[in-house]
């Protein structure tokens, strides 16, 4: 399937490593003009040197293909405000696609976070993606383009010790979903892409941490945590980029407002 993703502009929140990585990584292999940020300006030099490096010989020919980046907190209107004009003075008014991404906010119970906990997790997560849509949203409508927001199958099925995932994230779902019905009439889509369990530098931590809560290898705590996945594995983020790629490719015009769950199979619900 043609992903029509060729020449189009594409920006990737948090994207020096991880899922938001991996997304950049296969709108690049599309043939898109992609733009990446995250906080740790090394680490988005780092990004555009593995990026770059990965291109066929082709693809460095091709003016159309590039890939570059600007140091981007999400947390901060201003850091937004200067990631998006910089993207523009780049790559020109119009935005194909934007992909929303965070880190992930802290673990633990309700007994463990204050106002400030709670203040930091609503910026991380939904202001956040407030932010990002409405500096996208000029963009987006030069050309009828689409936003992604990394999700997490928290929203469907809460996960114990992570309250403000479970609390925010659905949060954001839906203000998503609300406004998928305002953007439709221009040409604009927005959906949510759910990951379960994806091999990152996040997940390879969560594993540390498990690990030494059950007295055991970290690689026995994967094992114990892929069990509990139909498929047997967690999925690669090569596979997360794909999807995340579809998604956000006029390959998938017709939808929108949508939550798209990609897990394996981890998930018992039905919806
Ligand atoms: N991996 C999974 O299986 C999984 C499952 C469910 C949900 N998720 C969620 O998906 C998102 C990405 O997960 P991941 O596993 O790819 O995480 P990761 O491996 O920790 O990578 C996070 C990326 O985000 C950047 N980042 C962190 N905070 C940022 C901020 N305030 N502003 C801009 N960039 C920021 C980091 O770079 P800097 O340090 O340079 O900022 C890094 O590039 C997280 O929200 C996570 O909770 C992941």
């Amino acid at each position: 399937m043609n992903l029509e993703l060729h020449g189009k502009t594409v920006l990737v929140a948090a994207s020096s490593e991880g899922l938001g990585f991996a997304t950049a990584q296969a709108a690049l292999q599309e043939g898109s003009r992609v733009w990446i940020g995250s906080r740790d300006a090394n680490k988005v030099t780092e990004a555009l040197s593995r990026l770059r490096n990965n291109q066929s010989g082709e693809q460095k020919q091709n003016k159309e293909v590039q890939v570059d980046g600007y140091p981007l907190d999400v947390t901060r209107a201003d850091s937004i405000a200067t990631w998006v004009a910089e993207a523009r003075s780049r790559y020109g008014e119009a935005i194909d696609a934007l992909v929303v991404n965070s880190g992930g906010p802290p673990p633990g119970l309700f007994a463990d976070f204050d106002d400030q906990a709670w203040q930091g997790a609503f910026e991380l997560l939904l202001l956040s993606a407030v932010r990002l849509v409405r500096a996208c949203l000029p963009g987006l409508a030069v050309r009828g383009g689409a936003a992604l927001i990394v999700s997490s199958t928290s929203v469907t099925e809460p996960i114990e010790g992570l309250i403000l995932s479970n609390a925010l994230r659905s949060a954001t779902v839906a203000m998503a979903k609300t406004l998928s019905r305002e953007l439709a009439p221009r040409g604009i889509r927005i959906n949510c892409l759910a990951p379960g369990r994806f091999a990152t530098g996040r997940v390879e931590r969560i594993d540390a941490a498990a690990a030494e809560r059950m007295h055991c290898s970290p690689e026995e705590a994967r094992r114990k945590a892929e069990a509990a996945i139909p498929l047997g594995r967690y999925g690669t983020t090569e596979e997360f980029g794909r999807t995340a790629c579809f998604l956000i490719s006029p390959a998938a015009s017709y939808m929108t407002g949508q939550l798209v769950t990609i897990d394996g199979g981890m998930t018992r619900g039905t919806w």
